[in-house]
C-alpha cells in the first residue's frame, strides 16, 4: 500500500507509524521492501554520510541529490526531504522556494523543518503552496550552538509549556505530523494527546504515534556518538569490518578470486592467441 500524507494522518490512534532516515537507492529499496511507512532524507546525512561534526553545513543541493536516489529506490514509502540550516530561516518566501526545489528537483512528497511557533508562518506559507510539512521540535540539531549541545528538551515547566505551544502552533499552521526529538516521554504523551496529527518520536518514548531512527544508528554503522534512545538492531559495522578484513586477506593470499569467480574462454580461442603471442622470427 502506498503511504501518503492522508494514510499517515489517518493512522493516528489506529496503528503505530514507522520511519527511518535514508540517503541512497539501495538502502531505500530495502526499507521499502520491509514496508516502512516513511523515509526521511535527514540533514543527519551531514554527519553519518558526509562526516561533518554536525548538520549545519548541509545544503539544499545535498538534500536534493540524496532525495533523488531514495525516490528511485522506494516505491511505497512516503518520502520527506529535510530543509537544511538556513534554507528556511531567512524569509518565508526563501523557504517556499527551497521547499519547492526539494519537491520539484528531488521528488520528495513532503519537507521537514525544525522549530515551533517561530516557524509557524513559514510552515503556513509552504503548506498553502500545496507542499506538506512535517514539523520538528524538542532537540533541534540545527540549533545545537544555541541549545549548548545535544540535550533532552522540555524538562522544566517553562520548557515543557513551550514545547506544547510549539506543537500546537505547527498543527495550526498545517503541519501533517510533528517529530519530537529527545523529549521526556510523559511530555511526549501530553503533546500526542493534544494533537490531531501524528507525533513521530526519536528519543520521546513510546506514547507517540510513530518512531523514527537514523538508520546508521540502528544498524551500528556510526559510532561517533550513540544516543541513549538508540537501539542497535544489527551490528553491521563490525560485520562489515570483518568482511573487509577477510577480503583483504584473501586477495593478498591469492584465495580470491577463485575459478568460481572468474570467466573462462574456449581452448580454440586460446590456441589462436598462442600463435599471435609467438615472437616473430628475426632475420
Ligand atoms: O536529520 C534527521 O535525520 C532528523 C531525524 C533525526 C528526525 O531530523
Amino acid at each position: 500500500m502506498k503511504n501518503t500524507v492522508e494514510t499517515i494522518v489517518n493512522a493516528k490512534g489506529k496503528e503505530k507509524l514507522t520511519f527511518l532516515t535514508a540517503y541512497d537507492y539501495s538502502t531505500a529499496k530495502l526499507m521499502d521492501e520491509a514496508k516502512i511507512n516513511g523515509l526521511l532524507i535527514g540533514d543527519s546525512l551531514g554527519m553519518v554520510v558526509m562526516g561533518y561534526e554536525n548538520t549545519l553545513k548541509v545544503t539544499v543541493d545535498d538534500i536534493i541529490y540524496h532525495t533523488k536516489a531514495v525516490v528511485r529506490g522506494a516505491k511505497n514509502s512516503h518520502i520527506t526531504g529535510d530543509m537544511p540550516f538556513m534554507s528556511y530561516q531567512i524569509s518565508p518566501e526563501d523557504a517556499l522556494a527551497n521547499a519547492g526545489r526539494i519537491i520539484k528537483e528531488g521528488g520528495a512528497h513532503s519537507v521537514k523543518l525544525e522549530g515551533g511557533e517561530e516557524v509557524a508562518e513559514t510552515v503556513g506559507k509552504i503548506v498553502k503552496a500545496g507542499i506538506p510539512v512535517m514539523g520538528h521540535i524538542g532537540l533541534t540539531p540545527q540549533s545545537v550552538n544555541a541549545l549548548g549541545g545535544y540535550k533532552v528538551q522540555g524538562k522544566s515547566v517553562d520548557g515543557a509549556k513551550k514545547l506544547i505551544k510549539d506543537a500546537m502552533a505547527l498543527e495550526q499552521a498545517g503541519a501533517f505530523s510533528v517529530v519530537l526529538e529527545c523529549v521526556p516521554y510523559h511530555l511526549a504523551k501530553i503533546i500526542t494527546e493534544k494533537l490531531t496529527v501524528p507525533t513521530i518520536g526519536i528519543g520521546a518514548g513510546s506514547y507517540v504515534d510513530g518512531q523514527i531512527l537514523v538508520y546508521q544508528d540502528m544498524l551500528g554503522l556510526y559510532n561517533k556518538m550513540t544516543p541513549k534512545f538508540v537501539k542497535t538492531y544489527a551490528d553491521l559495522g563490525s560485520q562489515m569490518v570483518s568482511a573487509f578484513e577477510n577480503y583483504i586477506e584473501e586477495v593478498k593470499k591469492g584465495i580470491f578470486p577463485s575459478e568460481k569467480h572468474s570467466f573462462t574462454i574456449e581452448q580454440t580461442v586460446l590456441d589462436a592467441l598462442k600463435e599471435i603471442n609467438e615472437p616473430e622470427e628475426s632475420f
